[in-house]
C-alpha cells in the first residue's frame, strides 16, 4: 500500500512512524513533512491547503490512501479534492470538519444529538457577551468561533478579561465553566461505524501546575489510571456514536478521526470540544500503545468497511510524550535556533518526534516553529514511561527551550 500523509507536525512524525513499521505499506510519503518525518517518509512540499495541488500529488504517485493529519486543510476541503479523484482519504469533508472548524456548528450537532456539554451562548456584539458573562458568572469561558490551534479559548476569573477576549473575536462561544479532570478519546470511524482508541490525557498550559497561557498541548499520557471504569464504553454510547449518528443523519457524514475532548465533571461527562483530526500531543502516545498495524485500520475508515475489522490491540504498558516549545512559545515563539542532542535520545529508551522543526543549510537540525518536538517514551508503567522520557528530554538542548517537568507525574504517582 501507497500512502500519502498531508502535514508536518508532530502528530503527522508519530502517524508517519507508525505506518513505516506496517509492513502492508510498501511506500511512504508525507506532504510537506519536516526534518524529523525525512528520516521515515519521502517528503514533498506542498501548499497543503490546496486540494488540487494535493489530489495531483497523490494521483502522481499513485497512493492508495491519503491521510489528512491537521484541522486547517480538512476545513479548506483538501479531503473532499482527493475523494473526487477518485483516492481513499482518511479525513471528513471540508462540511463535517466543520464539528472543529466551528465551535457554534459543534453545540448545535450536539444538541441535536442529545450529547452532554456546556450550556452556551454565541455572541457578536459586547453587548451580548456581557450578558452571557454575567448569565453564567466566573470563572469565565470565552472561545473565539473559528480554528485558532487552540489558543481562542480564553478561561479566567477576570470578567475584564473575557470581556476584552469577546470583542476581539468576530464571533464567540461563551459557556459554563466544567470543572473536573479533562480526557481525550479518539475515535476512528467511517460515518457509521465507530471504533473508539484509548484515552489519554492533555496538558493544555504552558507551565508546571496548569499555570500560564493554553496551548496546543505541552504533554499527554495514556492509560489513565485514575479514569472510572467503563468510561470508553459510556462516551461511546453518550458522545461519539449519537455524534456520528447525527452527522450522518444530516447529510454531512464523518468519516475520519473524531476527537472528543471531555470533562469529567461532578455532575457527569462533558464535552469540551470535538476536533475532526487526532490530537496533538496525545496521538504519540495513543500510537505508541497500538498493537494493530496502522495502514489497515485507516484503509478501512476510508472505504466503509470498520465493520469488519478485528477489535484492535493494545500495549498493556504505558506511553508518555513531553513537548520542548520554543522559547516564547505561546504568544511569541522565537525560531532558526540549533536543536542539539537529538541523536542521543534513543540511547535513553525514548524517541524524538518533530514538529516545528526544519533542516539547515549544514544540515543540522533548526527549531522553526512554537511546539519544536516531543520525546515520546513507551513503559511497564507510567512511571517508566515518565523517566525514560525525561532522560531523552535531558539530552536536548535548544536555546530558550521550555518544557513542562510534572507531565504524567501526578498519575504515576
Ligand atoms: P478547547 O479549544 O475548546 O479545547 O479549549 C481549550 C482548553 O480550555 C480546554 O482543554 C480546557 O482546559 C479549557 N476549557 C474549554 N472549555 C472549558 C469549559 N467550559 N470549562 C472549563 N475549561 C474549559
Ligand atoms: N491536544 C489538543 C489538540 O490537539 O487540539
Amino acid at each position: 500500500m501507497k500512502v500519502l500523509v498531508i502535514g508536518g507536525g508532530a502528530r503527522e512524525h508519530a502517524l508517519c512512524r507508525s505506518l513505516s513499521q506496517d509492513p502492508a505499506v510498501t511506500e511512504l510519503h508525507c506532504a510537506p513533512g519536516n526534518a524529523g518525518i525525512a528520516q521515515v517518509a519521502t517528503v514533498h512540499p506542498v501548499d497543503q491547503l490546496d486540494g488540487a495541488a494535493v489530489a495531483a500529488l497523490a494521483r502522481r504517485l499513485g497512493s492508495d490512501l491519503v491521510v489528512v493529519g491537521p484541522e486547517a486543510p480538512l476545513v479548506a476541503g483538501v479531503s473532499d479534492a482527493v475523494r473526487a479523484a477518485g483516492i481513499p482519504v482518511f479525513g471528513p469533508s471540508g462540511e463535517a470538519a466543520q464539528l472543529e472548524g466551528s465551535k457554534a456548528f459543534a453545540k448545535d450537532v450536539m444538541a441535536g444529538a442529545g450529547v452532554p456539554t456546556a450550556r452556551s451562548y454565541v455572541c457578536t456584539t459586547e453587548a451580548e457577551a456581557a450578558e452571557a458573562l454575567d448569565a453564567f458568572g466566573a470563572p469565565y469561558v470565552v472561545k473565539d468561533d473559528g480554528l485558532a490551534a487552540g489558543k481562542g479559548v480564553v478561561v479566567t476569573a477576570d470578567r475584564a478579561e473575557a470581556l476584552a477576549h469577546a470583542v476581539s473575536c468576530d464571533r464567540v462561544v461563551i459557556e459554563e465553566y466544567l470543572d473536573g479532570p479533562e480526557v481525550s478519546l479518539f475515535a476512528i470511524t467511517d460515518g457509521v461505524t465507530v471504533l473508539p482508541l484509548v484515552p489519554a490525557q492533555d496538558f493544555k498550559r504552558a507551565l508546571d501546575g496548569d499555570q500560564g497561557p493554553n496551548t496546543g498541548g505541552m504533554g499527554a499520557y495514556s492509560p489513565l489510571p485514575w479514569a472510572p471504569e467503563g468510561l470508553v464504553q459510556e462516551v461511546l454510547e453518550t458522545v461519539l456514536q449519537p455524534t456520528v449518528d447525527e452527522l450522518r443523519h444530516r447529510g454531512t457524514p464523518f468519516s475520519g478521526l473524531l476527537y472528543a475532548g471531555l470533562a469529567l465533571t461532578s455532575r457527569g461527562t462533558r464535552v469540551i470540544e470535538f476536533n475532526a483530526r487526532f490530537g496533538d500531543p496525545e496521538t504519540q502516545v495513543v500510537l505508541a500503545r497500538l498493537r494493530t498495524p496502522l495502514a489497515g485500520v485507516l484503509l478501512a475508515a476510508a472505504e466503509g468497511t470498520l465493520d469488519t475489522l478485528e477489535p484492535l490491540r493494545w500495549d498493556e504498558g504505558a506511553a508518555v510524550t513531553v513537548v520542548i516549545a520554543s522559547e516564547g512559545y505561546p504568544a511569541a515563539p522565537r525560531t532558526g535556533d540549533p536543536i542539539d542532542g537529538l541523536d542521543a535520545v534513543e540511547a535513553e529508551g525514548a524517541y524524538v518526534l518533530h514538529a516545528g522543526t526544519a533542516a539547515g543549510p549544514a544540515g543540522e537540525v533548526l527549531s522553526a516553529g512554537g511546539r519544536v518536538l516531543s520525546v515520546t517514551a513507551a513503559g511497564a508503567d507510567l512511571a517508566e514511561a515518565r523517566e525514560l522520557a525525561y532522560r531523552g528530554v535531558a539530552r536536548i538542548s535548544l536555546k530558550g527551550g521550555q518544557h513542562r517537568t510534572d507531565i504524567a507525574l501526578k498519575a504515576a504517582q
